[in-house]
């Protein structure tokens, strides 16, 4: 990443994240950073600030995400461990995106933001906000949903709705 403000940047972009699992706002963020970049790395945080324990391991989430954009050849998956600013210099992208849903997003992102900026100043950030209709979305929302035997359907994938399955179990479609 280039330190000077003018430079042009690589129009390889990272998007890091958790995604524990990846919902339907993360595909919609994914995908439409696409309009801005050549190529984006879509990356699993082995060292992500967990106060609990992950619903899939990092291996499964990644599975999972590679199933979700597999037909998208310009959207790689992978994983990283240590700093996100390392990880981003590393694979020579010009800039991180993460997703804005709301206000309530913009603190934690802010302070995120310029952390990473702090240690590295060349790092660029970019903030994409998903379609509205997925702006009430997470991942903590979907786990719970699930957990609690809900549906979630409407807002994940296919491949990611199967593994729910198989972790929570079948929702009960009786009606709860
Ligand atoms: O989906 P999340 O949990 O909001 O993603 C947070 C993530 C993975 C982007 C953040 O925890 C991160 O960058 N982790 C890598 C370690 C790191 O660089 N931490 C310092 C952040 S200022």
């Amino acid at each position: 990443m280039t330190a000077s403000p003018a430079a042009p940047l690589s129009r390889i972009a990272l998007y890091p994240g958790s995604f524990d699992p990846v919902t339907l706002g993360h595909e919609d963020v994914a995908r439409r950073t696409l309009r801005v970049a050549d190529r984006v790395v879509v990356a699993v945080a082995h060292s992500a600030s967990q106060t609990r324990q992950p619903a899939f391991s990092v291996e499964e989430r990644l599975e999972m995400l590679r199933e979700v954009f597999s037909d998208e050849p310009r959207i790689s998956c992978v994983s990283f461990q240590g700093l996100l600013v390392d990880f981003a210099e590393k694979i020579g992208a010009g800039f991180v995106v993460r997703g804005l849903r709301a206000v309530s997003d913009f603190e934690y992102e802010f302070q995120m933001a310029q952390m990473n900026r702090e240690m590295r100043p060349g790092v660029e950030f970019l903030f994409l906000m998903p379609d509205a209709h997925l702006s009430f979305l997470s991942a903590s929302l979907v786990r719970e949903v699930a957990r609690l035997g809900g549906e979630v359907d409407a807002f994940v994938s296919p491949a990611v709705l199967r593994r729910l399955r198989d972790r929570f179990g079948q929702a009960d479609r009786g009606g709860r």
